[in-house]
């Protein structure tokens, strides 16, 4: 509605108002009309007719019409009724501007005459204009710190309207930070300003909208606004703020580098550069830490950079400062607990706090060998160490304080089983998976002479030919020592015994070192037939061992024997004669020759043979017996005198042969043999006959004994057939008291009398030797063998009692170890022999 004028407009005014005062002058009674702006047109202003005092007619007549200077004829007058009207649309603001008041000078003409009037119209002002303001939004950037009560100047509002209706104050929206007042200038101008009535702080409320309001004082009242924005500017007025105090951390002890560890978090809630926040390690972190992590100053993330060691350190402190790039610049911090866990990185360690000593063979259980410690680095289940030995060896841990251990003894040693240990022991932690590790301790074991020295065999046999060379090697023995050194180191020698009354050491000699033995005689074994050496076998050690073993020298027999005659004993060189009656028939026993070998077996084995006769054709002699026998009935025709040369040979190699001449007389009237046995020997005539009382004595009571003796056995048998199941005669059994492997038979002919008894030693497979004890002339083919099939320790019994049988020998029967049974039987056949041998 309002125009504003151009500057020339108002020139052009001023020049008019100047000629309307000059005329107005002239004129009297002015007439004035007062109109609101804005009427519409053809409004009436007033009745000009009337008040110029002009009839009707004049009006039409004098052609009134109302002129304006100025261009605009905002005014017309009606002819008819001579009223003012509105011409055109008048805005006060436009005319006037801002005068408080504001008339409009009209001249009124009227022709013939020509007559000026002057009126005047005075446009009253109406509320037509809201306050305005040229900004209609206005920004305004404050920074937050800014203090209390500093005043903002705001742009004032324009209303063209004057008077009443002319601004007239501001209001402005409520905001707690700020407040409005408004300044009266001297042009009585208002001028708004903003008052900070509160600190501000971006980081709470960072634009502030507020919306300013100009009234004026019309009725109704108007308004304009403008809407003001403040931004808040930031001030770095904050610190960055983690998001927790304390972030905890755990991580492997083996993570490898680079491994992620934790993402910070610092919060600036200021703006832009004041809120960026760039992490880093707190001024004064070690260097440990330093090379161990690693923060990415943007992201707050932390990472490994180095190697991390459980057993180094367990925890790590990290301060860590957030700061924003702010000036200056703001700080905030945070710790970061790093906690390593610990892995089963390190193996168990075993450590021998002592140095693992040698043990003697006979130390007792429970002697220290070594000690030892177990350690982990590693902490927890993956430190806690067990440690093991090999089961099967003779050693256990023994606990002490902590991880200390001793190794002890647990067992019995012996050096000759093992003579040195190794023993591994093993530590295992408890960590998953278990690390192990092994460790040997070498123990050796010291000798100790527990072991005797051993000899091959318990007892030896040595064979050895009568008539051998002395200084030969008759045997060699040896033993031997499980030990070590010195108390293995064997000396040999014989313990003295007697053999025949004469020290054992007259016989043999020996070699201390290796334990041969030589002969320092020639045997003879008519003489000795068998000793026994007793050897010794000793070691060096301290106190010494030794050992017995026995060598049984069977010597033996060499044909160096001839038979000799017993019977007919012919005194040296002299014949031996013998009777006979010419009325004998063919078998006649004429006499018996009898002879006796000093050798024996095969060398003892006497054949009897003619060699050479007066009348061959009338004697003949046994080849075994030696009987000399008639072949054929004496006649009257034979000599008288025979003469027989009886050649007597033993079964030896060479043979050896000795020969009997035996003379016979043929007398007439001879009739009884035994007479002629009677007469034979005229002087042991008495002593005969005691004999032939004791021959029938005794073989009474050899009977009984015999009788008694297999009932005994019979006894025996039938107990021993009902817990073992058979019975038999054999030796074994009867001798199992001494050794149940012992197969020794008894070969027993009892078809006739014996002829000898035998006993045969060794192995029966291969050298047999035979020792006849003794010889029945008057039987042929009975025997009796003993066969024992090796040398065992009764053999001296039974070459004790074999001894004895031969003739020269005196009765001596030393068994103690025979059984009872055993004894009886050999005494009975012994005592027949010799009962026949006397014969
Ligand atoms: C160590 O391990 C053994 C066997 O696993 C267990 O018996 C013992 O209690 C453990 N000791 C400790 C201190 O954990
Ligand atoms: C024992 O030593 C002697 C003399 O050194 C030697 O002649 C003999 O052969 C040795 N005997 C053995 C069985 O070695
Ligand atoms: C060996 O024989 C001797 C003499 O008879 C005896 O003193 C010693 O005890 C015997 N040694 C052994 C081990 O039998």
């Amino acid at each position: 509605m309002t125009k504003r004028m151009g500057y020339r407009d108002w020139g052009w005014l001023a020049l008019w108002w100047h000629h309307f005062f000059l005329l107005w002058s002239t004129i009297d009674g002015q007439t004035r009309y007062t109109i609101p702006e804005e009427l519409k047109q053809g409004s009436v202003v007033g009745n000009l007719a009337k008040d110029l005092g002009l009839g009707l007619s004049e009006i039409f007549d004098r052609k009134l019409r109302v002129a304006s200077e100025a261009g605009k004829q905002y005014f017309s007058v009606d002819a008819g009724k001579g009223e003012l009207v509105v011409n055109e649309r008048i805005d006060r603001e436009t005319l006037c501007g801002q005068s408080a008041s504001c008339v409009l000078p009209l001249q009124v003409v009227i022709e013939n005459p020509l007559q000026l009037y002057r009126i005047e119209v005075e446009i009253r002002d109406i509320n037509d204009n809201s306050p305005n303001f040229i900004t209609k939004e206005l920004t305004l950037k404050i920074a937050e710190s800014v203090v209390v009560g500093r005043r903002f100047s705001l742009e004032s509002a324009e209303d063209p309207d004057v008077g009443s209706n002319a601004l007239k104050y501001y209001t402005i929206s409520k905001d707690e930070c700020f407040s409005l007042k408004v300044k009266d200038l001297s042009n009585g101008r208002k001028a708004p300003e903003l008052v900070l009535e509160k600190p501000l702080d971006r980081e709470k409320q960072a634009v502030h909208q507020l919306l300013l309001t100009a009234l004026d004082g019309g009725n109704p009242v108007r308004s304009g606004t403008s809407q003001i924005t403040i931004t808040v500017l930031d001030v770095n007025d904050n610190f960055p703020v983690f998001e927790k105090a304390l972030y905890k951390v755990s991580i492997n002890e083996n993570s490898p580098k680079g491994t992620f560890m934790v993402k910070l978090k610092a919060i600036d809630i200021d703006d832009v550069q004041n809120g960026k926040v760039k992490y880093s390690f707190g001024e004064r972190t070690p260097n440990a830490v330093l090379s161990i992590f690693d923060i990415d100053s943007d992201t707050g993330e932390i990472f490994l950079k180095g190697e991390l060691d459980f057993e180094n350190a367990a925890t790590y402190e990290i301060d860590i400062s957030a700061k924003d790039n702010g000036t200056p610049e703001m700080e905030g911090q945070c710790s970061v607990q790093v906690e390593v866990v610990d892995v089963n990185d390190n193996p168990p360690e075993i450590i021998f706090t002592s140095k693992p000593s040698p043990l003697r063979e006979d130390a007792p259980s429970g002697t220290v060998v070594a000690l030892i410690s177990a350690r982990d680095l590693d902490s927890g289940n993956n430190g806690n160490v067990t440690l093991q030995l090999p089961r099967h060896y003779p050693f256990k841990l023994k606990p002490s304080f902590s991880n200390n251990y001793a190794v002890v003894t647990s067992g019995v040693l012996d050096r000759e089983s093992f003579s040195e240990y190794n023993i591994e022991i093993t530590a295992t932690d408890s960590g998953s998976p278990p690390l192990t590790t092994k460790k040997t301790i070498p123990v050796s074991i010291i000798d100790v002479n527990d072991n005797p020295p051993k000899f091959t065999q318990s007892s030896y046999d040595v064979y050895l030919k009568e008539n051998g060379l002395p200084g030969s090697t008759l045997s060699s023995v040896s033993a031997s020592d499980l030990d070590f050194g010195d108390n293995a180191k064997i000396s040999y020698s014989i313990l003295d015994s007697k053999v025949q009354g004469v020290s054992v050491s007259s016989y043999v000699y020996m070699n201390s070192d290796n334990g041969s033995i030589y002969s320092m005689h020639s045997f003879d074994y008519e003489t000795l037939k068998v000793f026994q050496i007793l050897v010794q076998a000793k070691d060096h050690g301290s106190p010494s061992l030794s050992s017995n073993a026995t060598v049984h020298v069977f010597i033996l027999d060499q044909n160096d024997n001839a038979p000799a005659v017993i019977y007919p004993s012919a005194a040296l060189g002299s014949l031996s004669h013998q009777k006979m009656p010419r009325s004998a028939k063919a078998g006649h026993l004429v006499t018996k020759v009898t002879a006796v070998d000093a050798d024996s077996g095969h060398n003892a084995w006497i054949s009897y043979k003619l060699a050479e006769a007066t009348d061959a054709s009338l004697f003949n002699v046994n080849l075994y017996t030696g009987e000399v026998r008639t072949k054929r009935a004496v006649s009257e025709q034979d000599d008288s005198s025979q003469r027989l040369l009886i050649e007597i040979k033993d079964d030896g190699e060479p043979v050896q042969s000795s020969t009997v001449t035996v003379a016979i007389l043929v007398e007439d009237g001879l009739q009884e043999p035994i007479l002629d046995l009677r007469q034979k020997a005229p002087e042991p005539g008495k002593k005969s006959g005691r004999i032939t009382l004791y021959l029938i004595l005794s073989l009474a009571s050899v009977s009984m004994l015999s009788l008694v003796t297999f009932f005994i056995l019979a006894v025996k048998c039938v107990r021993n057939s009902r817990s073992s199941g058979s019975c038999c005669m054999r030796l074994d059994d009867l001798d199992g008291y001494n050794n149940p492997n012992r197969n020794l038979q008894i070969q027993l002919n009892t078809d006739g009398p014996i002829k000898y008894v035998e006993v045969l030693g060794g192995d029966m497979l291969s050298q047999s030797q035979s020792f006849r004890s003794c010889l029945s002339p008057m039987s042929e083919f009975s025997d009796f063998t003993f066969v024992k099939p090796s040398s065992t320790t009764d053999f001296k019994e039974m070459i004790n009692v074999l001894d004895a049988s031969l003739p020269d020998s005196a009765w001596t029967f030393e068994s103690q170890q025979v059984s009872s049974e055993w004894q009886l039987i050999v005494t009975i056949m012994m005592f027949e022999c010799r009962l026949f041998s006397d014969v």
